[in-house]
């Protein structure tokens, strides 16, 4: 007998983890890979990191904690809002997550109910698409370009028809690494006060930007949810914890869906994650890597026919036109993963309409990484004329 199965399974893949798989069991084929493909910093947790998750294994059970996470990570991420953004906020509004991704199913099951219309940019993160689609929440596409930083705004905004009722933004972004500039940002959480809008600020790239002045979406409004995680500028994605400053209204709908759906987040990673505000000079290193990488590719690739490129203010990736190679991006990147041994996301992930002339190359890695990678494809540029 045929069982039913639920239409909200049918979600599309997060093709990066795919791309991620093959280019895995490549390598386990004993082929050498370039990994452009994943938004993850090559390096482990901070030192400081890995110190206090040894401590932690001899000091503390390590059970179920608070649905909303251990007080004392509350305060101290409380207190980074200070010391990064000069901004005082209330540690009973902070939530520790099960990484960012545990705080999108969070903030949008308290937010939204089923049928109601999220507005999001594309190209953009794929799985705030996908998430909403598994929710039953209809995601508004707003087609963003070079023209407009491939960032909403409030006139893009205007052209959408019918109510929304969410709007997602992420500065810095992913696939592009554009940033919405302060003024920008606050004119889009007025245009969400004033019409009954949720907005989301995806802040997952903060302290990882090379030009321009980041500012948290709390500075213009507190009913936004914003969302953060200690997997990137922290360098903790395998630790999959993260947090989010939510408005007094959802704090306890939050805190009960965390209680059903997670518990808490992983008691470990929490106690780890208390160290990592101190780590301050290794992580900043981690930048300066990031920004000589950029450097190198936007040095590189230009000769090699990707001369369209969005302006990777911030994160690390690059949102590369490829059209003049002639090929549609899942075809490019296959052939670019057999051919040259470098894997890159195809632009599908991030656009469904136009991602097939795009590529995003992560440059979290080494140097020498990127090094490798600007010259296998040069040698596979000039093989395929
Ligand atoms: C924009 C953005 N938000 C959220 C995430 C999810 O991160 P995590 O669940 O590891 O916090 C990612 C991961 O690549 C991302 O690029």
């Amino acid at each position: 007998m045929v069982l039913k199965r639920s239409a909200r399974g049918g979600v599309p893949p997060f093709i990066v983890m795919d791309v991620m798989r093959s280019a895995n069991a490549r390598e386990a084929a004993g082929h050498a890979v370039v990994h452009l493909e994943v938004g993850q910093p090559a390096t482990a947790a901070p030192r400081g990191v890995l110190k206090a998750a040894n401590r932690a294994m001899g000091a503390f059970p390590l059970g179920y904690t608070e649905a909303i996470g251990i007080q004392a990570l509350r305060q101290r991420i409380a207190e980074h809002y200070q010391s990064f953004y000069n901004r005082a906020v209330d540690p009973d509004r902070i939530i520790v997550t099960t990484g960012s991704s545990g705080g999108f199913v969070l903030a949008f099951l308290a937010a939204f109910d089923a049928g109601d219309r999220v507005a999001l940019a594309d190209p953009g993160y794929p799985a705030y698409r996908n998430i909403l689609l598994a929710l039953g929440i209809d995601a508004v596409s707003l087609p963003t370009g070079a023209e407009t930083r491939f960032q909403p705004s409030p006139a893009l905004l205007d052209t959408v028809k019918g109510p929304l009722d969410g709007l997602i933004v992420a500065s810095p972004a992913n696939p592009t690494g554009t940033m919405l500039d302060p003024d920008a940002l606050a004119a889009l959480a007025d245009y969400c006060c004033d019409r009954g809008i949720r907005l989301i600020s995806d802040e997952i790239y903060h302290g990882i930007t090379y030009d321009g002045r980041v500012e948290t979406a709390l500075a213009f409004t507190d009913q936004a949810v914003i969302i953060n995680s200690f997997s990137k500028y922290f360098s903790m994605t395998g630790w999959r914890i993260g947090w989010m400053v939510a408005p007094d209204d959802l704090l306890r709908p939050i805190e009960c869906l965390a209680q059903n759906l997670f518990i808490s987040p992983p008691s470990l990673s929490q106690h780890a994650a208390l160290a990592t505000f101190d780590c301050g000079a290794e992580l900043d290193a981690n930048v300066r890597r990031y920004a000589r990488n950029r450097q190198i590719l936007l040095d590189g690739l230009p000769a090699l026919g990707m001369d369209r490129l969005a302006p990777a203010d911030g994160a690390f990736y690059i949102y590369a036109d490829i059209s003049r190679y002639g090929l549609d991006s899942d075809l490019f990147c296959a052939r670019l993963l057999d051919e040259a041994g470098v894997a890159m996301a195809p632009g599908r992930d991030f656009d469904q309409a136009r991602g097939g002339d795009f590529v995003r190359i992560s440059f979290a890695g080494s140097n020498e990484d990127m090094e490798q990678a600007v010259a296998r494809l040069a040698r596979w540029v000039a093989d395929n004329p």
